[in-house]
């Protein structure tokens, strides 16, 4: 059997689930069982053909994600964050941006250009990430979902009606 099929392939739980808006808690224990979390993380992610992935978004309330830029295509891109803060951002960038969580659901969001980030690794190193455009993005987004927040708490009051308007709609016609 090939290693990829022994990992479980979580579902990614969707708005508005009380987990995703809960700040998750800070990670103490760094053994095996995390690094198998770990590699379920990306897995999952992946599988959801997205380019990030946060803890609680898989109904795990710690503060841990995971995030793949260049989805597979460079080993480098893959990112495992665990108890990560932000140290410095500067810049200013308007991009539209999604989230499994909240899916077909695409909106203009104020972000950072750039961020400095420490996080621990799976073993529980400290170390620190810089990101610009995609990678600040994603970076905050991220870090947002282990804060409880989601992009649409980051849009303004008018567009994020809407956008609940639409979610209660496709809930309506069981397509949420
Ligand atoms: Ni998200």
């Amino acid at each position: 059997m090939a290693a990829k099929e022994l990992f479980k392939i979580h579902e990614v739980i969707k708005f508005p689930d009380p987990v995703l808006a809960r700040p998750a808690a800070p990670i103490t224990v760094f053994d095996s069982a995390l690094r198998t979390l770990v590699g379920d993380m990306f897995e999952s992610m992946y599988a959801a053909q997205g380019i990030g992935l946060a803890a609680p978004q898989i109904s795990i309330s710690q503060r841990l994600t995971v995030i793949d830029v260049s989805f597979k295509k460079n080993p480098k891109d893959k990112l495992v964050l665990i108890n990560p803060e932000i140290v410095e951002t500067k810049g200013k960038q308007t991009e539209e941006e999604g989230c499994l969580s909240l899916p077909d659901i695409r909106e203009k969001v104020h972000r950072a250009a750039w961020v400095k980030v420490k996080a621990q690794d799976e073993h529980g190193a400290w170390f620190e990430v810089e990101g610009e455009e995609l990678l600040a993005r994603a970076l905050l987004h991220e870090i947002d979902h282990l804060n409880g927040i989601l992009f649409i708490d980051r849009i303004s009051r008018l567009k994020r009606e809407l956008v609940l308007m639409k979610i209660r709609k496709m809930q309506k016609n069981g397509e949420w």
